[in-house]
C-alpha cells in the first residue's frame, strides 16, 4: 500500500523510525552492561551476595541483547549506535538496585512497544527476537524487585504510561 502521509501513530511506523528506536534500545543495553558490570562487583555485604552473583549473569545477558539489536539495526540498513545512556552510581547498595530496577522497567515498556511496531511492519522474526530479550528483562526485573523486597512493578501501560513511574 502506497501511503504518502507521514506516520504520526506509533503503530504506523516506518523502517527508518524502527531502526532509530532500536538504536535507543541499544543505548539502554550499553547502559545496562556498564551498570551490571560495576554494581555486581561493588555490592558488598552478606545480604547482597546472591543478587551480586545474579547481576554478573545479567551483565552477560545484556551483552547478548546488544549484539542481537546491533544485528537487527544493521539488517535495517542503519549504523548501530555507540553511546550508552548515562549510568547512575551510588555508595548505597539499595540505590544501585533501585536504579537498575527503574532502568529495567523503562526497558520493558520499550520492548513491549517495539514488538508491536515490528509486527506492524511485518517483521515477525525481529518481533520474536525482541520477545526473547523481553523475557530475560522481565527476569531481571523480578530478581531486582525480589532483592529490594518490593512488588514487581506493573509496566503494562507501555512507554506512554509515565504516571506509573510515580507509584509508590
Ligand atoms: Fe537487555
Ligand atoms: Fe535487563
Amino acid at each position: 500500500m502506497a501511503e504518502s502521509k507521514t506516520a504520526t501513530n506509533e503503530n504506523e511506523i516506518s523502517r527508518d523510525r524502527l531502526a532509530e528506536l532500536l538504536n535507543e534500545d541499544l543505548c539502554r543495553e550499553y547502559q545496562a552492561i556498564i551498570a551490571y558490570v560495576v554494581y555486581s562487583q561493588v555490592l558488598s555485604g552478606a545480604q547482597y551476595m546472591d543478587i551480586a552473583a545474579q547481576l554478573e549473569i545479567h551483565a552477560k545477558q545484556e551483552l547478548d541483547h546488544a549484539l542481537i539489536l546491533s544485528r537487527q539495526i544493521d539488517y535495517l540498513g542503519k549504523m548501530p549506535a555507540v553511546t550508552p545512556k548515562p549510568v547512575r552510581t551510588s555508595k548505597n547498595p539499595k540505590d544501585m538496585l533501585r536504579y537498575d530496577l527503574d532502568n529495567e522497567n523503562e526497558t520493558i515498556r520499550n520492548y513491549r512497544d517495539r514488538i508491536r511496531q515490528c509486527e506492524a511492519l511485518g517483521e515477525y522474526a525481529m518481533a520474536e527476537q525482541i520477545r526473547q530479550i523481553l523475557m530475560q528483562e522481565q527476569d531481571h526485573q523480578i530478581d531486582l524487585a525480589t532483592a529490594l523486597g518490593v512488588k514487581v512493578p506493573d509496566v503494562s501501560g507501555g512507554p506512554k504510561a509515565r504516571t506509573l513511574r510515580k507509584r509508590r
